[in-house]
């Protein structure tokens, strides 16, 4: 399944770091990635996706960010532009973390300068931690992370 092109115009926005529309690479879903994506809708049209992964499957990414075993880690894009700055993505963010989600801790790693995604998280719930640079990154990302028992009861 690859992005519209209406996501990829989003996601280059916000995932910023000098990125144009054309590097973006589009999502797939093929079965080959133990993640677990679903589409986000609004009154029964879909407006994007969110997906969720245990950091185990991921141990060098996990390491950088210091996410340990058991944690989860989820990403998400809301694809229409004019769907954005609505609270479509902390709402999403919310419901998938009460619905989906039962990882005691999760952890993301937005980059720094998409503002838009570290507040989305922050009103989710999510405390900004410390900053990271990749491997093969030229930029730098923020740990959010979410502890459920604080702020997810089950
Ligand atoms: C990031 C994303 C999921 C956020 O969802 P959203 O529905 O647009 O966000 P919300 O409306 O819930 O919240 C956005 C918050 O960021 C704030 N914000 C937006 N742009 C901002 C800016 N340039 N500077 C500061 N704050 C900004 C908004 O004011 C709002 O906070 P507020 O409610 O306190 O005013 C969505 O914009 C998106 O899909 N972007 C493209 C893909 C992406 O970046 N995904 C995340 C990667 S980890």
């Amino acid at each position: 399944m690859a992005c519209c092109a209406s996501c990829q115009s989003v996601v280059a926005r916000d995932f910023g770091s000098g990125r144009r529309r054309g590097e973006v690479r589009p999502a797939r879903v093929d079965g080959t990635e133990p993640i677990h994506v679903f589409m986000i809708d609004v009154e029964g049209q879909p407006v994007g996706w969110i997906q969720w992964y245990w950091w185990t499957h991921y141990p060098a990414h996990a390491a950088q960010l210091g996410a340990e075993s058991g944690s989860a880690g989820i990403d998400l894009a809301i694809g229409e532009e004019a769907m954005t700055g609505r609270g479509l993505g902390t709402a999403a963010i919310g419901q998938f973390l009460r619905k989906i989600v039962s990882a005691e801790s999760v952890f993301c790693d937005p980059e720094e300068a998409n503002v838009r995604s570290l507040r989305a998280f922050e009103k989710a719930g999510f405390t900004a931690m410390h900053s990271v640079q990749l491997a093969g990154e030229d930029f730098r990302r923020r740990v959010v992370r979410l502890t459920r028992s604080r702020s997810y009861p089950a």
